[in-house]
């Protein structure tokens, strides 16, 4: 497939993506129909496909193809217990400002001048940085008293640490081995913004890798180019996608070491995902507010220690945004803009979509004849409406790799025309090797 080569500027960009977002299917603002829930999205028909593709993406590249790694799938809501030892009640927080004047509330360190508000642009307005909890709170029950309180997590890692020694024992792994999870994470974010980059629910695929304390700083150079890996090999060109060491001061309260893998967002490098060395903070924090010991113990060596863990995570919704930035291209073709997301075939919503050219009766037989050979194999769409032009142009806003027409010379010669996305290059096949055909091109 090849390489998208959109020079867009860089706003125009992101108003296209949220545009082709909803047109076609693929995000929508949630609860829009009450006039939209700031800092909330749902998937829709298409962009419910791409999101498990990619997580999809993530679990065979982690899990399936490893034996070093197995998954765990945690509760979402967790005790006061589990944040307290985790550091979270203390340290998770932002320092907020509010504007006395206008009354919004900023990030102190998103603010360009401590003494100007961004939003009214008074002077002189802004009230002393509060540490903000940037955790949702609730309760467990009916009643709503502090013994009931639970949170939300905000990242799925602690149901990774909480388990350690079950999982260790269930799957019979030593170090180094991980544990992987993908699932919902909740942040109250004082500032969400950019579309689906910065949301207050988002999905994170996260794997808490454990190691012999002496080699966390190998496991931690290699985990960076095993992420950094992932996201080339998925089509993000190199020249948008980098890894960054943290300084000292931006280290989080666990983290001994971090380096981000960053992404050329329209609006400048940013955070795709986190490589944190978490040395031994949250076995031995834990193991100390539960009473249980959470370490490994080599019967053969006698050797007993808390291993050192290198977390690598990412999100999974903002990886998706950042598949669709990088896939998003328009070109000219015949004095016309085509619009193309150029998506790794295994990311694209459909694999294929077949086009009978009418909607006759012996056509419409024949085209749903094939769309079913082929659904058991690829995620098929079935698009009979419109001109073929245009058909062709919707799936080509959708990143579909693959157009099958079917036509009336179909029914004589048993053939049909495979249209590819990026070159737009014809071929005519026979039915009977239609599949074969299609999953060697996609590689599935
Ligand atoms: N367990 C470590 C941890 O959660 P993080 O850097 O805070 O580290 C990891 O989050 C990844 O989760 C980020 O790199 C980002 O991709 C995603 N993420 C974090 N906060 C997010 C938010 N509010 N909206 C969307 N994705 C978010």
């Amino acid at each position: 497939m090849a390489k998208p080569t959109s020079d867009l500027p860089a706003s125009d960009l992101m108003e296209k993506i949220t545009n082709l977002a909803k047109r076609r299917g693929f995000v929508f603002q949630s609860a829009e129909i009450y006039g939209g829930f700031r800092s909330a999205y749902d998937f829709g028909p298409t962009g419910v496909l791409m999101l498990r593709n990619v997580k999809q993406a993530w679990w065979r590249n982690m899990v399936q193809l490893r034996d070093d790694i197995v998954g765990l799938d945690a509760s979402i809501l967790a005790p006061p217990a589990v944040w307290k030892a985790s550091g979270h009640l203390e340290s998770f927080s932002d320092p907020l400002v509010d504007c006395k004047a206008c009354g919004l509330r900023h990030r102190e360190d998103d603010l360009p001048d401590l003494n100007t508000c961004p939003a009214c642009g008074k002077s002189g307005e802004l009230t002393d940085a509060r540490e903000f909890n940037l955790m949702f709170k609730t309760h467990a029950g009916p009643v709503a008293e502090e013994g009931a309180a639970v949170y939300l997590r905000p990242e799925t890692a602690q149901g990774m640490f909480v388990n350690f020694a079950l999982v260790m024992g269930a799957a019979r792994k030593k170090p180094p081995f991980g544990i992987a999870q993908i699932g919902k994470s909740f942040r109250n974010e004082i500032t969400p913004g950019n579309f689906i980059f910065r949301t207050r629910e988002f999905e994170q695929m996260e794997m808490e890798y454990f190691v012999p304390p002496s080699q966390s700083s190998q496991w931690h150079s290699y985990w960076c180019e095993e992420r950094l890996s992932w996201y080339q090999d998925l089509g993000i060109p190199s020249d948008l996608i980098r890894l960054r060491a943290h300084e000292a001061d931006e280290l989080s309260h666990y983290s001994s070491q971090t380096s981000d893998v960053e992404f050329l967002y329209p609006w400048g490098w940013g955070e795709l995902e986190g490589i944190a060395n978490r040395g031994d903070y949250d076995l031995t924090a834990h193991s100390q507010h539960s009473g249980h010991k959470l370490e490994y113990f080599d019967q053969a060596s006698g050797d007993r220690y808390v291993p050192h863990v290198i977390e690598p995570a990412a999100g999974a919704t903002r990886a998706m945004l950042a598949f669709l930035l990088a896939a998003y291209d328009e070109e000219d073709v015949r004095g016309e803009t085509r619009t193309v997301l150029r998506l790794n075939p295994h990311l694209a919503p459909f694999q294929a979509a077949i086009l009978p050219l009418s909607r006759k009766e012996a056509l419409a037989h024949c085209s749903q004849e094939i769309a079913k050979t082929l659904r058991p194999y690829l995620m098929i769409d079935y698009d009979e409406t419109q001109s073929i032009g245009r058909r062709y142009r919707r799936q080509d806003e959708l990143g579909t790799p693959f157009c099958v027409t079917i036509d009336f010379e179909t029914l004589e010669d048993k053939c049909v025309t495979i249209r590819e996305r990026d070159t737009m290059d014809q071929q005519r096949v026979p039915i009977d090797t239609l599949l074969e055909n299609l999953r060697n091109q996609l590689a599935i």
